[in-house]
């Protein structure tokens, strides 16, 4: 079976991410959707409630699953017998980050990386922009599924209040 992981944080998860993984799922057999800790980023959703949330936006792909891992992508490619990584690249300040990561993973256990190309309607979207502007009180419609919208909005009024 010709399999690839999707990593990423995912908190929450954006039209951006779906393009990838909608597009990816037409290209292999199986996509598996990997929740991974970016220690380099604080956390709005546990990981349980970011795999219930990508569950549910993905239910119509029949051939995508979400699962969630602490530790090296490797190690869980490793594991679970995947051998590449799909990510998706926005603009050229993805690609340095991208490419070192590409290098490493591939350096520590052969895991080949492929790149897609985000659709430019996504090309300046991200979780940690939403997450801002919907902080502020802008209008996140079309960067979310209404049911994403709505989980963010509400975590974002409680973390108002508790402040
Ligand atoms: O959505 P993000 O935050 O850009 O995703 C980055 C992520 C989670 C895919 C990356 O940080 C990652 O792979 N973390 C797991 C640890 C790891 O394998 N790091 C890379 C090699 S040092």
């Amino acid at each position: 079976m010709n399999r690839v992981v999707c990593p990423g944080s995912f908190d929450p998860i954006t039209y951006g991410h779906l393009d990838i993984i909608a597009r990816a799922s037409t290209l292999f057999d199986e996509v598996v959707i990997a929740v991974l800790v970016n220690q380099t980023k604080k956390s709005l959703f546990s990981v349980e409630e970011r795999l219930e949330m990508i569950t549910e936006v993905t239910a119509q792909y029949p051939n995508v699953r979400v699962d969630s891992w602490r530790g090296l992508l490797v190690d869980y490619c490793e594991s679970n017998g995947i051998g590449s990584i799909i990510k998706g690249l926005r603009a050229v300040s993805d690609f340095d980050y991208e490419l070192q990561m590409s290098q490493i993973n591939y350096q520590l256990k052969g895991i080949e990386t492929l790149f897609m190309s985000t659709a430019p309607a996504h090309s300046f979207l991200s979780s940690s922009l939403v997450k801002e502007i919907a902080s502020f009180g802008g209008d996140i419609s079309s960067y979310l599924p209404p049911v994403i919208q709505r989980r963010l909005l509400d975590r974002l009024s409680l973390s108002r209040d508790e402040g």
